[in-house]
């Protein structure tokens, strides 16, 4: 589970039952500038008081209290004398160990509906009489434990809100945090300010300052190794490592010779030239692209990728000692910490009764990773964040918004995105085609509103003309997508003007195509990328 971290900050604590919404819960309270974080359902009352929460909240989650191996809280949780507020499966709970009584039903209700709200709830302050709400809930609370009463219900449950401002246990039926519950924000809102008295201390500029003061006395005066990618997570870790430490850290730039075009010129531009961050640019395109040399199997070409990176990875940690031992630098015994710019998503551990998949379908991509054998220990300045709050940091960090705000690229580069064997010349191709897609996408304003678009070559060709000539040439698609975490993509529904403008571009300016097709595809069932 999470590390938890002592700050000075007002916190939130998120007790996690496995709803798909608890990480939505925990960034609508970050919204309100109060640091929230996200805890295994069965912490101990006990260190949860160790972690001085301002206040708790349950989250919602699939099961039903009555199941045989239902997550339950520590009891104990209720009687702190620290607020806790219950959401849908939490409200449950809190009946369920309360006293009170919650009807089992084998049927999930779905759906909006409206709130009436009773008079006097702290919760529902400044809200009106009604609101609409949205729920998705199974069993149903039909008797409240002594000591509470009604804050609001709905036509089809007298208890749709309940609380006991004495003991400041409070408990909703429905999500607040979702967007069909449009005024769920102040009711978060209220419970934060109003009910726990939190202070609005969790901004970008704190946590930066805190982030440096926990890196320096991790590392003391130790040297640091990153591998940045360019991308954004990788990107804004360096940025604030080197403002940390300065010239302690070394970031390790692979060429690996399946990136985008100029993407490397991009890379040591900013962060050599600008940042002056000791940045070691290793050219390795021709080894990986003879490694890949007859390889059409997607697996066996991620697997060859990774494999590799380690290798060239290890060798340029080996070099930068060799380097400092020659130039007398010192290296105190080497580079004993590796820099990862891991994301709070990641770290989150899903409940294991009826939890969320994601973390499994996320393993996959994890392509690259450094193995355990180099015995380094990581430097992780911002496992706390989400990614827009990632961005947000890069951009105070002084970071150019073509990197704060880049889309995601895979760890195999274009060599996913070339379907069949990779070689120079398709590589050549498929880059020429993605540099029209993504300067079409941002000269029509549309590249920073999606999650991803770009090109991918297939290994077919097809018969056109050109001229009076009949030609017989290679099919590129046109991959345009927009998804909150790329868990799930819905393809964009762009103007037909720029797929029109897109297409013909490529087809004229590229030497080697005379077809685009654009994707329609949704995730699930397809992926973002294609192999
Ligand atoms: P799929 O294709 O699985 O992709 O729908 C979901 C998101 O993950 C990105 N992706 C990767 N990122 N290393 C990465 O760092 C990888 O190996 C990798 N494969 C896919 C993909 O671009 C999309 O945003």
């Amino acid at each position: 589970m999470t590390k938890t971290v002592a700050t000075a900050h007002s916190k939130i604590l998120i007790l996690d039952f496995g709803s798909q919404y608890t990480q939505v819960i925990a960034r609508r309270i970050r919204e309100c500038q109060v640091y929230s974080e996200i805890v295994r359902f069965n912490i101990p009352a006990e260190e949860a008081a160790a972690l001085a929460p301002k206040g708790i909240v349950l989250s919602g989650g699939p099961a039903s209290v009555y199941d045989e191996r239902a997550p339950h809280p520590d009891p104990k949780i209720f009687s702190l004398g620290i607020p806790v507020l219950g959401i849908c499966y939490g409200m449950q709970l809190m009946a369920h160990h309360l006293g009170g009584q919650v009807e089992f039903s084998d049927r999930r209700e779905y759906g909006a509906g409206m709130l009436h709200v009773a008079n006097g709830s702290k919760l529902f302050d400044g809200i009106g009489d009604q609101i609409d709400i949205w729920c998705s809930h199974g069993d149903n609370v039909t008797a409240m434990p002594a000591g509470f009463r009604s804050a609001a219900h709905t036509e089809n449950a007298p208890f749709a809100a309940m609380e006991d401002p004495a003991r400041k246990l409070y408990a909703l039926q429905f999500h607040p945090e979702v967007a069909h519950t449009p005024r769920g924000k102040e009711i978060i809102q209220n419970f934060v300010f109003h009910i726990c008295g939190c202070s609005m201390d969790w901004t970008m500029g704190s946590f930066i300052e805190e982030a440096c003061d926990r890196v320096r006395r991790q590392v003391g005066d130790q040297k640091v190794v990153l591998g940045l990618s360019g991308g954004v997570d990788s990107s804004v870790t360096a940025a604030l490592l080197h403002k940390a430490i300065g010239d302690q850290l070394t970031c390790i730039f692979v060429n690996n010779g399946l990136l985008r075009s100029r993407e490397e010129e991009m890379v040591q531009r900013v962060f050599d030239e600008n940042f002056h961050i000791k940045l070691k640019y290793v050219d390795a395109a021709d080894r990986f692209l003879k490694l890949l040399q007859g390889i059409t199997d997607p697996e066996e070409k991620r697997k060859i990728i990774g494999r590799e990176f380690v290798k060239v990875f290890e060798h340029a940690t080996e070099e930068l000692l060799a380097e400092d031992a020659a130039n007398g630098s010192g290296s105190h015994g080497g580079y004993h910490f590796l820099a990862q710019g891991t994301l709070y998503p990641d770290v989150i551990e899903s409940v294991a009764i009826g939890g969320n998949p994601a973390h499994v379908i996320k393993s996959h991509h994890n392509v690259g990773g450094l193995p355990e054998k180099m015995h380094f220990e990581l430097v992780e300045p911002v496992r706390q964040l989400f990614k827009d709050e990632v961005r947000q940091a890069g951009l105070q960090l002084g970071l150019p918004k073509e990197i704060v705000y880049r889309q995601p690229f895979p760890g195999p580069g274009l060599a996913v995105r070339i379907l069949g064997e990779v070689t120079p010349e398709r590589l050549r191709i498929l880059r020429d085609a993605d540099t029209i897609v993504v300067s079409e996408m941002k000269v029509s304003d549309w590249y920073y509103r999606v999650w991803q678009s770009f090109a991918v070559l297939l290994p077919v060709r097809s018969v056109g003309v050109m001229g009076d000539q009949r030609t017989y040439e290679n099919t590129i698609v046109l991959r345009v997508v927009e998804s909150q975490d790329g868990m799930t993509a819905d393809w964009v529904r762009l103007p037909y003007e720029l797929l029109a403008r897109i297409s013909s571009r490529i087809i004229n300016e590229v030497k080697g195509v005379n077809r685009v097709c654009y994707d329609i595809s949704t995730k699930p069932p397809s992926t973002i990328e294609w192999e």
